[in-house]
């Protein structure tokens, strides 16, 4: 049974989502703890009320990028972590960590990348642009993460269609809604060994 670190930096609705899916067991594995750039966001309470430890880990605590490095290698160590799943964490990932756990450690974005990708698009940033942009379908993507942001090898995407009277916030909650199907789906699909990356590209094997 694989052992899952969740990061997160906000409410964790992804995170409680696959949660259910493993006390259901649709997914066999164990979040052994969750991890936020944030003192207090609303996925520590959900942890809390099923006893998986958290812990505040900023770069600012640290004297330098190396010891923040070094600190989530050990924490990760600790926890025999298999498996990296971030869940709404908006934070890069430092390249020794990516590099320890190639392949290993996923994230899920709310567009179709590689568009609306990048340093500075995230939660309620992409749809805005999106919206902005004038564009009919954007999604979710799932892919492994890589030292950069949004640019690993790409596990699945799903559309969704953008409608002429969308808002920001009526977008964000139709993809975070198809977030909550399609992850809990590719970490299952991991957690079963059923995926292979070959370079660029991800196989399933169904
Ligand atoms: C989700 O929409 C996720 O795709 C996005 O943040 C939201 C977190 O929601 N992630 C990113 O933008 C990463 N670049 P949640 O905390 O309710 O799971």
């Amino acid at each position: 049974m694989k052992k899952i670190a969740v990061f997160v930096s906000g409410n964790g609705s992804n995170f409680k989502c696959i949660l259910e899916h493993i006390s259901k067991s649709k997914i066999k594995a164990e979040v052994v703890c969750v991890v936020s750039n944030h003192s207090r966001p609303g996925a520590f309470l959900i942890a809390k009320k099923s006893n998986i430890p958290t812990h505040h880990v900023n770069v600012r605590q640290f004297k330098n990028g190396d010891e923040y490095t070094q600190y989530l290698l050990e924490l990760l160590e600790k926890y025999n972590v298999d498996l990296v799943i971030l869940a709404g964490f908006m934070k890069l990932i430092p390249a020794p960590v990516v590099r320890a756990f190639k392949n290993s450690i996923v994230n899920i974005h709310p567009a179709l990348l590689p568009n609306f990708g990048g340093k500075g698009y995230y939660g309620m940033k992409v749809h805005e642009a999106v919206i902005k942009s004038g564009i009919k379908v954007t999604g979710v993507t799932v892919h492994f993460v890589d030292d950069r942001y949004d640019t690993g090898p790409i596990i699945i995407q799903k559309k969704v269609e953008v409608f002429p009277e969308d808002t920001a916030e009526v977008l964000a909650k139709r993809v975070l809604k198809l977030e909550h199907k399609v992850y809990p789906e590719v970490i299952k699909a991991i957690c079963e060994d059923q995926i292979e990356v070959r370079g660029r590209k991800v196989v399933w094997h169904k």
